[in-house]
């Protein structure tokens, strides 16, 4: 992509983040509370942030483990293909299992990433997401917990890139090109 002057406006607020993680800590801490050890998988890149937070919210025995699923490049557009990058390091048949995603847009990586685990037989397979973006819906899939539902704007921070920058803001902010073509 070429290169465009932009800057980010934020949009949720650091605390705002904690907040919600707090608050879905309770209901996944509810839904697991008979689980002998839960295993959280976290889908690289978008949710190292995301994960690192909810993880110590959770008062539970838990394993991590991390599974990386692409299905954009470096552009804004989603393609169909999701490809596995990364696969787990352990096994999760019989095991309750908490999949952790940043955002779900189209549902691709998703409902991909669900297919190939509930193919291994674990004994629950549960999804959250910080951010879903509904409008985008491709395919019909929803998380079991999500964060905050957001419009279609180009989101960045908290583990998210634009073209492999700004994971590292501690919010969730939107991308808001300055240059001529954006007027
Ligand atoms: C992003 C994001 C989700 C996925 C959502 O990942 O982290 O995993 O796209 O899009 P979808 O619902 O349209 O499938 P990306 O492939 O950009 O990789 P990254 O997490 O490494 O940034």
């Amino acid at each position: 992509m070429p290169e465009r002057p932009y800057v980010i406006d934020e949009m949720i607020s650091a605390k705002a983040i904690a907040a919600r993680i707090e608050d879905l800590s309770h209901q996944i801490r509810s839904e697991f509370a008979e689980t002998d050890k839960l295993v959280v998988v976290g889908l690289l890149r978008g949710s190292f942030v995301f994960i690192a937070d909810l993880v110590r919210e959770l008062d539970l025995a838990i394993e991590v483990d991390f599974l990386e699923a692409s299905s954009y490049g470096d552009d804004m557009e989603s393609s169909r293909e999701v490809r596995i990058l990364k696969d787990l390091r352990g096994a999760i048949e019989g095991r309750d299992v908490l999949v952790v995603e940043d955002i779900v847009d189209t549902g691709f990586t998703l409902t991909h990433v669900i297919k190939l685990l509930k193919s291994r037989k674990p004994a629950r397979l549960r999804t959250i997401a910080l951010l879903d973006k509904p409008t985008r819906r491709e395919v019909d899939i929803r998380a079991d917990w999500i964060g905050f539902e957001i419009p279609d704007e180009f989101v960045v921070g908290y583990g998210i890139d634009f073209a492999q920058r700004n994971r590292n803001l501690p919010f969730i902010g939107k991308v808001r090109f300055t240059d001529e073509a954006a007027k």
